[in-house]
């Protein structure tokens, strides 16, 4: 295992490659005029690890897909995740200053204008997935926008925001916590990997084990995030640290402690590779984006 924070330079080469090309195509498809396009371009472009796009474009290629209509969604499925860390930073949400190490959205641009900004750049990702461009098959880009939809609403991400909230202060068990994850950010990093598979036309009997690795990378993903809350180092990390347990978040950290949460994204990592196992060489990416999530630093 390489030391913490270390990247893989498979890893490190393609995330890089992966956030210059999404930054390209926000910077060409956003709208331009304006401060609401302002803050959108601001939540969106330059900023993050660009984790879903590079799940999505590894699935996607794994599977003989087109790289740039791959980029096209991974773009749409980033800017879903851009709105969804906007209203996460408001005053009524997390109430957070920084992120991306500089002032969120709301700090720079006002509530009201946060607000907006999320919902345009909400509408912004379906209007990508719908457009020709992203694919010529109608039954492709219908099932893109389900997809994404899915893991997006009052089933998916929001619905995990909302558990989140109501938690605050109560004492979940590990049950209603791994659910909470699993919305809140596992429906997300899920759709990533299944929009790569809707794109290499995987039917859907072939997407189970595509799906487990998923489901694992995503719970993990939420435990190290936890994690970085709890031990991380806030200038790495680029956003405001050691708040969760203040504002009675519930997570692994809170329930298991530091070393047993740590253990159990490790467990669920290792399973998450397991899945990979009908898979050769092309699928080392999505191997490499497993172990990163736990080694992360940020
Ligand atoms: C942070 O997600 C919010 C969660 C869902 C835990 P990321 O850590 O992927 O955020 P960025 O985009 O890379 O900053
Ligand atoms: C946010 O989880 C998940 C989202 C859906 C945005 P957190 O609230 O823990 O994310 P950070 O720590 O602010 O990035
Ligand atoms: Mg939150
Ligand atoms: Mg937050
Ligand atoms: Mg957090």
């Amino acid at each position: 295992m390489s030391a913490h924070g270390a990247v893989d330079p498979l890893l490190g080469e393609a995330l890089g490659k992966v956030a210059r090309e999404v930054d390209a195509m926000f910077d060409a498809l956003l709208p331009n005029d304006g401060r609401l396009a302002g803050a959108m371009r601001y939540a969106a472009i330059g900023g993050g690890k660009r984790l879903r796009p590079l799940l999505l474009m590894a699935t996607a290629a794994i599977h003989g897909a087109d790289r740039a209509q791959a980029l096209r969604a991974a773009v749409a499925i980033e800017a879903i995740h851009a709105y969804s860390l906007v209203h996460d930073d408001l005053p009524c949400m997390d109430d957070d200053d920084l992120r991306h190490g500089k002032p969120s959205t709301h700090k720079a641009f006002g509530e009201a204008v946060a607000v907006l900004a999320g919902d345009a750049l909400q509408a912004f990702a379906f209007e990508v997935l719908a457009d020709p461009a992203t694919s010529g098959d109608p039954f492709v880009r219908a099932e893109l926008v389900q997809v994404l939809a899915m893991a997006s609403g009052a089933l998916g991400m929001v619905g995990g925001q909302m558990l989140d909230i109501e938690g605050e202060g109560q004492a979940l068990d590990l049950a209603a916590i791994s659910r909470m994850q699993q919305l809140k950010t596992g429906a997300l990093l899920g759709a990533a990997v299944e929009m790569g598979a809707v794109l290499g036309k995987v039917p859907a009997e072939g997407r189970v084990h595509l799906k487990g690795y998923a489901r694992d990378i995503g719970l993990a993903f939420q435990i190290s995030d936890d994690l970085l809350d709890h031990a991380g180092d806030e200038g790495k990390a680029g956003k405001a640290l050691r708040k969760d347990a203040g504002a009675g978040k519930q997570t692994f950290v809170a329930l298991l402690g530091e070393g047993r949460a740590r253990e159990q994204a490790r467990m669920l990592i290792d399973q998450s590779i397991a899945y990979l196992g009908s898979y050769g060489q092309e699928a080392d990416l999505l191997r490499a984006v497993a172990r990163y999530i736990i080694e992360r630093d940020r």
